[in-house]
């Protein structure tokens, strides 16, 4: 089907294809572009695309982006999960945090739109910056480069995105931020496999997917649909984390496992993905998180350890 479409183009359109994903009824086509400004002239190609492809009377939703983000970042990775309250925000300060500790420039972005935590996480109360370009210049936190919807919206009021806002959100943290030439650029992705995602999967150039994971049953199903989402996408994953692995008591240094024990393992071998790290559910990383500051987090040697291992990882792909 791919090389029908592709055939039926013209050769100026071929060129600026990236990425053609079909997914049963819908098609997602990627187009490159240097940036916005060529984007924008380039338009006419884009409707060309449109039009070639509805002439199939196959597709019920089209869904055709230009991706101009990639050269700002040496390497975007996602942090996600298809369920929530897992630890996805957690982990994405987290591996922030570590990979900025081995040396690396490091941006987080929080595409929670939903459910933006990243400016609680990090005790963020300021409203970002615009240069005189117009574009929102992220909030420099300790050296890492953050940006959340949260920042642009007000918190009180309950979030009901339709379609439109929605991609227009997407769209401005992407390729609305002034960010500087970074070697990662952590996203905090939103839990499920709607559109949202499959929106930022479209218009961001992603490297990797972390996927973070309870042992527990209940999180392990829902997260092979998140396994199965980027499989569809043809992104690849750097590794699976189990976050609240088990909980050590402070008494007798008994290991207990909360939520089961292995289901990391058992994702790992099922899809052939690499463990890269367990971590035990342990009430510095609540508490620190909670007030603010996750940073201190680091100063137990135990997690300082096992959250340098996970990026270490990270960096050896
Ligand atoms: N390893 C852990 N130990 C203790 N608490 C944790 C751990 N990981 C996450 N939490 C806590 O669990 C809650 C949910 O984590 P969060 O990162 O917000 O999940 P998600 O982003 O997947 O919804 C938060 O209150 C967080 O502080
Ligand atoms: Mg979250």
């Amino acid at each position: 089907m791919k090389d029908k479409i592709i055939e039926t183009f013209s050769n100026e359109l071929r060129i600026l294809i990236d990425n053609i994903i079909i997914k049963e009824k819908k098609i997602f086509v990627t187009l490159k572009a240097e940036n916005i400004d060529q984007a924008k002239e380039l338009e006419p190609l884009k409707i060309e695309c449109e039009q070639k492809i509805s002439n199939f009377n196959f597709f019920e939703d089209i869904n055709i982006s230009f991706t101009t983000i990639k050269k700002k970042f040496s390497k975007v990775i996602v942090v996600s999960s298809c369920k929530g309250g897992v630890g996805k925000s957690t982990l994405s300060v987290n591996i922030a945090l570590s990979l900025q500790k081995l040396g690396k420039k490091v941006g987080l972005l929080d595409g929670d739109i939903y459910g933006p935590s990243i400016p609680k996480l990090l005790n963020i109360n300021t409203k970002p910056d615009v240069n005189d370009k117009k574009k929102i210049i992220p909030i420099n936190h300790k050296g890492i480069e953050v940006i959340s919807i949260g920042f642009l919206i007000d918190e009180k009021k309950p979030l009901v995105w339709r379609g439109p806002m929605l991609q227009s959100a997407i769209m401005q943290l992407i390729n609305d931020v002034a960010w500087n030439s970074l070697d990662y650029l952590v996203i905090d992705f939103p839990p499920g496999t709607g559109d949202t995602q499959l929106t930022i999967m479209q218009k961001i150039k992603i490297d990797y997917a972390l996927i973070v994971t309870t042992p527990q049953e209940i999180a392990l199903a829902d997260t092979r649909k998140g396994i199965n989402m980027f499989n569809t996408f043809n992104i690849p994953i750097a590794g699976i984390v189990e976050n609240m692995s088990y909980f050590v008591c402070d008494n007798c240094g008994t290991k207990h496992f909360l939520f089961g024990e292995n289901g990391g393992e058992k994702l790992s071998k099922e899809f052939n993905i690499k463990l890269l790290g367990k971590i035990p559910f342990h009430s510095t990383i609540s508490k620190n998180c909670d007030s603010g500051t996750p940073e201190l987090i680091y100063n137990n040697s135990d997690l300082n350890k096992i959250y340098l291992n996970i990026s270490k990882s990270l960096i050896k792909q």
